[in-house]
């Protein structure tokens, strides 16, 4: 839950940390992104858990909500931006916030998050030889390759199509506007992928020649096919073009991964590729919500304490 898109979300988050409470402690508190994009709210958020759950050890990685340039967010009078103005704004940011949303990923986030006891896992694995586990993770991006292809045949160039991010008279993708990367999507998956085989290979060696029993792998984005959900009509899926990139999935079944929890989608899901379990247990926006009412119902519909 994005407490800063969520005009209501912050008020929910006493009533979240008390329904965690009552799983009493835990090993670990994942949190697998899209907190806030302003970085004050993104700390303060994590302290608020860190302070109210009681867990072993704290784990973060950002969502692209994360990442988002807090000044564009600011500057723009309505959320989101008119479709209109889309490309036009999009040219206009690039330069000035070239590479900003990277800084962020690599500087500023891992320093907040140090600062209010959360490990943040992207560039920095995780060895935990009390379970010999060892945790890797990513924000993951997306590359075009979850896109429903069908609808490949409506684009005179479905990859332009989609590096756009918009889809004329139905929507934009948000991202346009505030993630800068300085870097087309590709290659920021590119870039993603060399820290993430970086960051398994440092775990690996730091295991020494026994490997871990459980390889454990935490992302925002959906780094496989079966987690994307489509509806066959073009609204929808233009959309599932974001949502992840199969490269992810592959190198985890590749390196055997046992455990991958993800965010970003909605949906609540829990499935398995080949030998790997993957959850996703998304709190999702209390616009999303069957009852605001009943908080408590809707938390035990969407919370879940994962055993391995
Ligand atoms: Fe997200």
């Amino acid at each position: 839950m994005d407490v800063a898109e969520s005009s209501s979300g912050k008020k929910y988050l006493p009533k979240i940390s008390q329904f965690f409470a009552r799983f009493g402690d835990v090993d670990f508190l994942i949190c697998a992104g899209d907190v806030s994009p302003y970085l004050d709210e993104f700390e303060s958020t994590l302290e608020f858990l860190r302070a109210t759950v009681k867990a072993g050890h704290y784990l973060v990685v950002p969502g692209n909500h994360d990442i988002w340039i807090e000044e564009l967010i600011d500057a723009s009078v309505d959320f989101p931006p008119p479709l209109e103005f889309a490309s036009e704004m999009q040219a206009t940011t690039e330069d000035v916030f070239n590479a900003a949303s990277k800084r962020k990923y690599e500087k500023d986030l891992p320093k907040v998050t140090k600062r209010v006891g959360f490990h943040y896992l992207p560039g920095q694995p995780l060895l935990v030889e009390e379970f010999n586990m060892g945790l890797v993770g990513s924000i993951g991006w997306y590359d075009y390759t979850f896109r429903n292809e069908k609808h490949d045949e409506q684009f005179e160039d479905p990859e332009q199509m989609y590096a756009s991010k918009l889809l004329p008279g139905i929507g934009v993708f948000n991202d346009l506007f505030f993630a800068k990367w300085g870097m087309p999507d590709k290659a920021v998956v590119a870039y993603l992928m060399r820290q993430l085989r970086h960051d398994t290979e440092a775990l690996l060696m730091q295991n020494g020649e026994q490997r871990p029993l459980h390889l454990l792998g935490i992302f925002h984005h959906v780094p496989f096919r079966q987690g994307v959900v489509y509806k066959n009509q073009l609204w929808w899926d233009f959309f599932s073009a974001f949502i992840g990139a199969e490269c992810f999935g592959n190198f985890l079944i590749e390196q055997q991964f046992t455990t991958v929890f993800h965010g970003h989608t909605h949906f609540r899901l829990q499935y398995s590729v080949q030998k790997t379990q993957v959850h996703c247990h998304p709190i999702g926006y209390p616009s999303e919500w069957e009852n605001r009412r009943n908080i408590h119902g809707e938390l035990q519909r969407r919370v879940k304490l994962v055993t391995l």
